[in-house]
């Protein structure tokens, strides 16, 4: 059979550049191997994000690049699949006529047939329908050849927050946690692959075995994961403040793998607006959660997301929320102005900010940010701290990347050390994105071990 070329564009979050991953792993018995050029494929795939409208937007732009090229070749076939596609289903055929499939995030796993269904009957396919009850919630099988150090797995999906702006809830629907046996295996055989740092992910993974009876909370699956030989790091994300128990705190202490970096979302610093954006925290809260975390594990670096112009936000909500932000200290914010989404309910909220206020508000806290992330990386100059190296750098190829334990990309110059080492890095200069260093030691006599080893919401 005459291989084909799978050519996959990965919009959004890490769950879906994870499952987009699934998506190579199911198409390889049907003969898809990956390609990195859109023009060499047979097939395209588009794994969406509709968290916010202008991710929604990105999706009809590439759509509307993809017109030309299938004219010239009507055999190609495009699907799109992700949260835009559960989101739209046939509407999303009806704007875009040119797509073959739409396969909304249930109906990942019937990807194949779908495929096959297109190539017999020659007519568009659309999946939007729920996940069986039997179905698993992740691709088995072999791990796909990783080149790779660093790896996501995928610990749970959905949420059942129903934050009042956020869409997830409605397009990934409610939490289902993995058993922990498979995600154990799964890890495992990415350690024998090389990888040496996991990031666990989940919408919320501090909910992780909350409503089912896998026996098994998210500290004690940290515990396990941290019981695997050979895995040097771990990581998680996202976790909801309110979730955020003192045990799972504690594993920042008790689990010395756990790297100390946490992105916890506060989105406002206005209990009022938290109040109306359904957090189910204060703003006293979570300043005393990041408290605890701080005296748990000094050093350890948090990062936040912030949701600037929510309905109703006044001037004083706003100035809440950059009293928080710096008394907080973050290392690093990832901020958005609201958007409204399609059915969920602050869509309907009245006194909605214009966008200029919007802008305003954004482009203020992110000078705020700009300059307390410089302060933070500033102040490691002159420190060493142990890097995993990740590979080649993409902007200058004679330099390495990798990041350290808090999570901060560095790179540095050295013609000797290998993707999966750990290195004591001297860092010699800082800027708001990166940092610069210098490998510690002759001969890197000190590399700590080869290959024993890579928001969304809440
Ligand atoms: N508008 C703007 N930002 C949003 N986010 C989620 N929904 C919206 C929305 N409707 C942000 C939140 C979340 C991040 C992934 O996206 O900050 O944590
Ligand atoms: Fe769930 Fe996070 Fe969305 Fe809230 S913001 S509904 S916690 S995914």
């Amino acid at each position: 059979m005459k291989q084909k070329r799978v050519h996959i564009v990965t919009m959004g979050c890490q769950m879906n550049v994870y499952d987009s991953e699934q998506m190579l792993r199911l198409l390889a018995p049907l003969d898809y191997r990956p390609t990195s050029q859109l023009d060499k494929a047979d097939l395209i795939l588009l794994n969406t994000c509709s968290i916010r409208a202008k991710a929604e937007h990105k999706v009809y732009s590439f759509l509307g690049r993809l017109v030309r090229m299938k004219r010239l070749r009507p055999d190609i076939i495009i699907g799109v699949g992700g949260c835009v596609a559960q989101q739209e289903g046939y509407r999303l055929v009806e704007r875009a006529p040119h797509i073959d499939i739409a396969f909304g995030t249930f109906a990942l796993g019937r990807l194949p047939s779908l495929v096959e269904q297109v190539k017999d009957q020659k007519q568009q396919v659309v999946d939007v329908n729920p996940r069986g009850s039997s179905e698993p919630l992740c691709v088995k099988g072999p791990v796909l050849k990783v080149e790779r150090v660093t790896a996501f797995v995928t610990i749970m999906q959905g949420c059942d927050n129903f934050c009042t702006y956020c869409v997830v809830p409605y397009v990934r629907g409610r939490e289902v946690s993995r058993k922990p046996e498979e995600i154990l295996e799964e890890i495992r055989l990415l350690v024998e692959n090389g990888v040496c740092e996991i990031t666990l992910i989940g919408q919320n993974v501090n909910a992780y075995g909350q409503k089912n009876s896998h026996g098994c909370d998210f500290p004690a699956l940290l515990e396990r994961v941290h019981d695997i030989e050979g895995l040097r790091r771990i990581r998680f994300t996202t976790s909801h403040p309110k979730d955020l128990s003192d045990r799972l705190i504690d594993a920042f202490c008790r689990l010395d793998k756990l790297a100390p970096h946490i992105h916890l979302p506060v989105q406002s610093g206005s209990s009022r607006v938290l109040r109306r954006m359904n957090r189910g925290y204060t703003r006293d809260l979570y300043l005393k959660k990041v408290a605890r975390l701080h005296e748990i594990r000094p050093g350890i670096a948090i990062t936040s997301d912030i949701i600037v112009g929510f309905p109703g936000e006044e001037r004083g909500d706003f100035e809440a929320t950059l009293d928080l932000v710096r008394q907080v200290g973050f290392d690093s914010l990832f901020l958005f102005k609201y958007s409204d989404r399609p059915n969920v309910p602050a869509a309907k909220f009245s006194n909605k900010i214009p966008e200029t206020i919007k802008a305003e508000r954004f482009s203020t806290l992110l000078e705020v940010q700009r300059e307390l992330t410089l302060q933070k990386n500033k102040a490691l100059v002159g420190t060493t701290q142990e890097v995993l190296v990740e590979g080649p750098s993409k902007k200058s190829p004679n330099q390495l990347t990798g990041r350290t334990l808090c999570n901060k990309i560095i790179n540095f110059e050295d013609s000797m050390a290998r993707a999966g080492q750990i290195l004591p890095v001297r860092i010699v200069e800082a800027f708001s994105h990166s940092l610069l260093g210098q490998p510690v030691g002759k001969g890197h006599g000190a590399h700590s071990g080869e290959n024993g080893g890579m928001s969304y919401a809440a």
